[in-house]
């Protein structure tokens, strides 16, 4: 009934976004709530390279196979003795390192058929605070157009009888602790809006092209071709990934909106296990 040796991780996540947004400080965070942090300590500048830490999901946050653990569960007990652990892949963000590390690793991880490091989630990271700024806009959700157009293509790809199980993409609005930043809901419409022009410029751009030669481009259009806006619901129905869009903090006091800045992404994960 109760499992007593200690799992080891089997479960990876990524984690994605622009430079700045919070992914070391993230998870540095989790590494030091798990207390299974090492001693090596993490850089809190512009990281170069990416990183791959283990971290455990605090025992009251529900995971998606047990989703109604009460405090009398006795699997809450068990969750307490022995936590349940993931990894997540911390990336850098900056624009010259996303096609050689941050892609590239969504790449890598969403390809491989090792059930013990097949890629559970996939975590975009961006700073709300600085989304106000029109080309902060604009770099990010160009960011976030590449990968999710990433996952389209292999969410098309995968025949029906192999059946790849789609990638859940978190949208982790970060610091919500400043008062100059975008609530979550303003946070995803934004970014749909400007994913919505990227597409346009991008039909256009096709357009332009096969007028020219005269031969029809493969490339393909996030979401669907059809004149519709883009949505995170549009992907998901055409095209089965899942974007959820929740806000947190990684710094400052968020007790009483969050409960932790960062509850409510590990809830996320939980879900995902
Ligand atoms: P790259 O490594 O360049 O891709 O950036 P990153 O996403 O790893 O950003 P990093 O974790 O280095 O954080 C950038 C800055 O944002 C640091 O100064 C953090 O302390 C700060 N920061 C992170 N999370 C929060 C938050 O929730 N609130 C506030 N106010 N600051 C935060
Ligand atoms: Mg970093």
């Amino acid at each position: 009934f109760f499992q007593t040796v200690a799992s080891p991780p089997s479960s990876n996540f990524l984690l994605l976004g622009p430079s700045g947004a919070g992914k070391t400080a993230f998870t540095t965070l989790l590494e030091a709530k798990s207390s299974l942090a090492s001693n090596k300590s993490h850089s809190t500048h512009t990281s170069q390279q990416s990183t791959l830490v283990t971290v455990a999901l605090p025992p009251t946050v529900p995971t998606g196979s047990n989703r109604y653990r009460s405090v009398n569960d006795p699997s809450l007990k068990e969750a307490i003795r022995n936590p349940i652990k993931y990894r997540i892949k911390d990336t850098p963000g900056h624009g010259k390192l996303r096609a050689s590390q941050g892609i590239s690793e969504l790449q890598t991880m969403s390809q491989s058929k090792d059930i013990k490091t097949k890629l559970r989630g996939m975590i975009f990271m961006v700073d709300t605070a600085a989304l106000v700024d029109e080309a902060t806009l604009r770099d990010t959700a160009t960011y976030l157009h590449d990968v999710l157009l990433f996952l389209q293509k292999r969410a098309k790809n995968g025949s029906s009888s192999k059946r790849t199980t789609e990638v859940p993409v978190l949208i982790a609005a970060n610091k919500q602790d400043l008062f100059t930043a975008l609530p979550p809901g303003a946070v995803k419409e934004n970014l749909e809006a400007e994913i919505d022009r990227i597409r346009k410029s991008k039909t256009k751009g096709l357009l332009d092209a096969s007028a020219d030669t005269g031969l029809e481009d493969e490339e393909e259009i996030l979401g669907n071709d059809e004149q519709e806006a883009f949505s995170f619901k549009l992907l998901e129905h055409e095209v089965g990934v899942k974007v959820d869009v929740v806000g947190g903090a990684v710094k400052g006091d968020l007790q009483e909106e969050f409960g932790s800045g960062v509850r409510r992404w590990e809830e996320w994960v939980g879900m995902c296990l």
